[in-house]
């Protein structure tokens, strides 16, 4: 069985871009605060009404164009998100819509931070069974639409940003090259530490006014920040080391670890408690903020276009988020 390979990257985020400064008019927070605890400068919101899936197609036909693959070639369509345009159906269809094309199975992952190693692991398994030859997974997220923007929803809404990132997938020709491995986990009970519980299906209806109104809406995600804090820098080096070790690799053979961007203090953690240095780290948060199921393309999207990853590199994706979900993808370039 041919395991998988990435044949081409694309991506795209909102022109307009949200300095730490700006945030300060809709809320009482300070560029300092946010730099210190998050590493983060700038993100991208978008300035239009826009869906996850109007720059997600944007970032799959770059995508389709580098790999050389027409849309009428896929034979599977992925979009990992948490913020769909819409509930139902899944942004995989609305997506396949606008690329005109029609057919093949499409479908969404909704699995927040992970969603995209969780997805990539997906169409590894579609492709290594010989289900599916050619596949399109997208991370695409519109966050600014639903965050709380104002002082009440500071420590969430400063380190969430706009974007899409896609990668196209075939079956890789060189014994060895392509996705290794990936490893996926998920623990339940630790659900309500990051959430976004409503509009939700238990109530009658769905969204009220008082929802709304609450001194803590529902209608906004909410987040024990330190909590998630301690386990990601917990969650996160185990699950790379587990990658390795399933390989029979070392950290000594990692060319670059790009792990999800959740908050730059986090990678920092992470790469010290690993004791790997700066530059087998790829990280571009400053730029960008946490794009959720966007971010390890877009981050591996720049590694690549910065030089940062050569033929025959060992590259460690790593992810962890709400659920909790943590994951990760061992890739030799
Ligand atoms: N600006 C200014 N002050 C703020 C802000 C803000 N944006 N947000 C919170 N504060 C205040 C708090 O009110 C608190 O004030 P108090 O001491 O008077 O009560 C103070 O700053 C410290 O707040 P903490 O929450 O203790 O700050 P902490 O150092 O924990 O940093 C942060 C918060 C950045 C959110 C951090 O906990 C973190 O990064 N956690 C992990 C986030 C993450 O990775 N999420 C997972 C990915 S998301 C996903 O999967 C969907």
């Amino acid at each position: 069985m041919p395991n998988s390979r990435i044949l081409g990257i694309g991506r795209c985020v909102p022109d307009n871009v949200v300095t730490n400064d700006d945030m300060t008019r809709w809320m009482d927070t300070s560029d300092e605060w946010i730099q210190q605890r998050t590493g983060i400068r700038e993100r991208r919101f978008v300035d239009r009404d826009c869906g996850a899936t109007d720059l997600g197609v944007v970032a799959a036909r770059e995508a389709l164009g580098r790999a050389g693959v027409a849309a009428e070639e896929l034979d599977l369509i992925l979009f990992a998100t948490l913020s769909p345009d819409i509930e139902m159906p899944s942004c995989a269809c609305l997506l396949q819509e606008k690329l005109g094309v029609a057919g093949m199975l499409a479908f969404d992952i909704r699995n927040q931070c992970s969603g995209f190693l969780y997805g990539l692991s997906v169409a590894d398994n579609f492709i290594r069974s010989g289900t599916a030859r050619r596949v399109l997974l997208v991370g695409g997220e519109i966050h600014s639409s639903g965050i709380d923007l104002s002082t009440r929803g500071r420590e969430v809404a400063v380190i969430f940003g706009d974007g899409a990132a896609a990668v196209v997938l075939g079956p890789s020709e060189v014994e060895g090259r392509g996705i290794l491995s990936t490893h996926l986990h998920a623990e339940g009970k630790f659900a309500e530490k990051l959430w976004l519980e409503g509009p939700d299906t238990r109530h009658r209806p769905r969204l009220t006014e008082a929802m709304l109104d609450a001194d803590i809406p529902t209608v906004f995600p909410r987040m024990e920040g330190r909590y998630v804090f301690r386990h990601a820098v917990t969650r996160f080096p185990e699950v790379i080391r587990e990658a390795l070790d399933a390989n029979h690799l070392t950290l000594e053979d990692l060319s670059l670890l790009i792990p999800h961007q959740a908050n730059l203090r986090i990678s920092q953690m992470v790469a010290s408690s690993l004791d790997l240095p700066d530059s087998k780290v790829f990280n571009n948060i400053d730029r960008y903020g946490n794009t959720t199921a966007c971010s390890i393309p877009l981050a591996l999207y720049e590694a690549l276009d910065a030089g940062r990853v050569k033929d025959g590199d060992l590259l460690c994706l790593a992810a962890f988020g709400a659920g909790f979900t943590w994951a990760s993808a061992l890739l030799r370039w």
